[in-house]
C-alpha cells in the first residue's frame, strides 16, 4: 500500500514528516466531562459574580476586527511594576510553554539540560527542535544535588538548563543554596520557572543577570483559560528573545482580560491563600492514612506514593474523580499519584472516595 506519508518527487522520495515526530506521541489531555477535576493544577474558583460583570463589559470594548497590540508595552509595564521592573524586561507568551519554545528556539545550540523527573514540556519541545536533553535523577528526597546538574552541563556541553522552583511533579522546592550555587556557577541560560510560585514561599528575581530568567504563567492563579505567561529577566537578553516571538501572539481579549485582572489581583492571591490553607488540610488528612507516603508541597497539588496505585487511580476515575497517575514515568514516580488542590467539596469528596477505596 502507499503510505500517504512518502511521496514521489523529481529527486527521489521525499519524506512528509519527519521520522523522529513521527515516533513522538501528542500531549494528551483526558476527557474529565462531568468530573470533579483534580488532575491540571487549575484554581477551582469561578470569578466572583461582581468581578465577572465588569470584565464582561471591559470584553465588549475589545475591537475584534483589529489585530491585538503587538507591542503590549502597557500590560508588560503592569506586569514588570509587580517585581520592582521595567516593561522591557517582560515578555509575554501564549502560556508559560510558548516562552519555553521560544527559549528553546532562540538558545544557542547545545544540550537542555533539566533534572528528573520535571516538567515534562522542557523535554518535550527541545526534541521538537532535535536539542539533545540531559538530565540527572533526583535523590530519592527529591532533592537537587547542585555540584551533579553542575557536572551533568560541563559534561553533555548544555547551552539551556530548566529548574522549576517548586517543581512539577514532585511539589517540593530546592534549597535556596543549591539554586544558588547551579546560578553561579552556569554559563548557558538558566530558567528557572516558578510556574507555582502563589502556593510557594520564596522567589528567584535577585537572581536575574544576562543568562538567568525567571518563568511565570498566570495559569495557576484562575486564568488557566486566558494562556498568559511572562518572561522577567535582563533586558538585552529579553529583546533577543523578543526575536522569535510570533506577531500578536497574545490575543486581544486576554490582553484586555489580564490587564482587567491586574487590577483586581488581591481576589485571586486570596484565592490562593484558600488553596494553601485546603492544602495543609487534606495534607495532614493524607499523611494520617495508613500505606500513603506523602511528600511536602509548595504548590497547588500534592503527590503521594501508594501501593495500587493504578488500581485506585481507575476508581477514582469511576468515582468521577480525576487526578493524574504518574506511575507510567516509573523511577521515582512509580505507585505515585498526584492530586490537585481544589475547593473545600471537592476535596472532601476525594478523601472521602480514597478512604473508601482504602477501606
Ligand atoms: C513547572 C511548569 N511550568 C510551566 C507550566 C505551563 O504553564 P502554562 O499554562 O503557562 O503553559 C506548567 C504547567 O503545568 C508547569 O507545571
Amino acid at each position: 500500500m502507499d503510505d500517504p506519508s512518502q511521496r514521489s518527487h523529481a529527486c527521489g522520495k521525499i519524506k512528509l514528516i519527519r521520522k523522529d515526530i513521527k515516533a513522538l506521541a501528542a500531549y494528551h489531555v483526558p476527557d474529565s466531562s462531568g468530573m470533579i477535576k483534580l488532575d491540571a493544577m487549575e484554581n477551582p474558583f469561578p470569578l466572583p459574580d461582581k468581578l465577572k460583570a465588569s470584565w464582561l463589559k471591559r470584553l465588549g470594548e475589545v475591537e475584534l476586527n483589529r489585530y491585538p497590540d503587538a507591542d503590549m508595552h502597557t500590560l508588560r509595564e503592569k506586569i514588570a511594576a509587580k517585581d520592582g521592573l521595567n516593561a522591557d524586561q517582560v515578555l509575554l507568551g501564549n502560556g508559560s510553554d510558548e516562552i519555553i519554545q521560544m527559549l528553546l528556539v532562540a538558545a544557542d545550540t547545545g544540550a537542555c539540560a533539566s533534572p528528573s523527573p520535571t516538567f515534562v514540556m522542557y523535554d518535550l519541545i527541545s526534541r521538537w527542535f532535535r536539542r539533545p536533553v540531559a538530565t540527572i535523577p533526583l535523590e530519592n528526597d527529591f532533592s537537587l544535588n547542585a555540584d551533579k546538574f553542575l557536572q551533568l552541563c560541563t559534561r553533555e556541553k548544555a547551552s539551556i538548563a530548566f529548574l522549576a522552583c517548586p517543581n512539577n511533579p514532585t511539589g517540593n522546592m530546592w534549597s535556596e543554596s543549591t539554586i544558588r550555587k547551579i546560578a553561579a556557577g552556569f554559563r548557558g541560560l538558566l530558567i528557572i520557572d516558578e510556574a507555582y510560585l502563589p502556593f510557594a514561599d520564596r522567589t528567584h528575581t535577585d537572581l536575574i543577570a544576562p543568562n538567568v530568567l525567571i518563568l511565570r504563567t498566570y495559569s495557576k492563579l484562575g486564568w488557566a483559560g486566558l494562556r498568559l505567561g511572562y518572561l522577567l529577566g535582563d533586558a538585552k537578553t529579553i529583546s533577543e528573545l523578543n526575536k522569535v516571538r510570533l506577531p500578536y501572539n497574545i490575543n486581544s481579549l486576554t490582553q484586555a482580560s489580564a490587564d482587567f485582572f491586574l487590577d483586581h489581583f488581591s481576589v485571586f492571591e486570596k484565592q490562593a491563600e484558600e488553596i494553601c490553607s485546603e492544602r495543609e488540610k487534606v495534607s495532614k488528612v493524607l499523611a494520617a492514612v495508613d500505606g500513603i507516603e506523602l511528600f511536602p508541597s509548595q504548590t497547588n497539588f500534592l503527590l503521594l506514593r501508594i501501593k495500587n496505585s493504578d488500581e485506585i487511580f481507575e476508581q477514582l476515575k469511576q468515582g468521577n474523580i480525576l487526578i493524574k497517575n504518574m506511575g507510567s514515568h516509573g523511577g521515582l514516580l512509580k505507585n505515585c499519584l498526584r492530586i490537585t488542590i481544589g475547593s473545600r467539596e471537592e476535596n472532601r469528596a476525594l478523601i472521602a472516595a480514597l478512604k473508601e477505596i482504602l477501606a
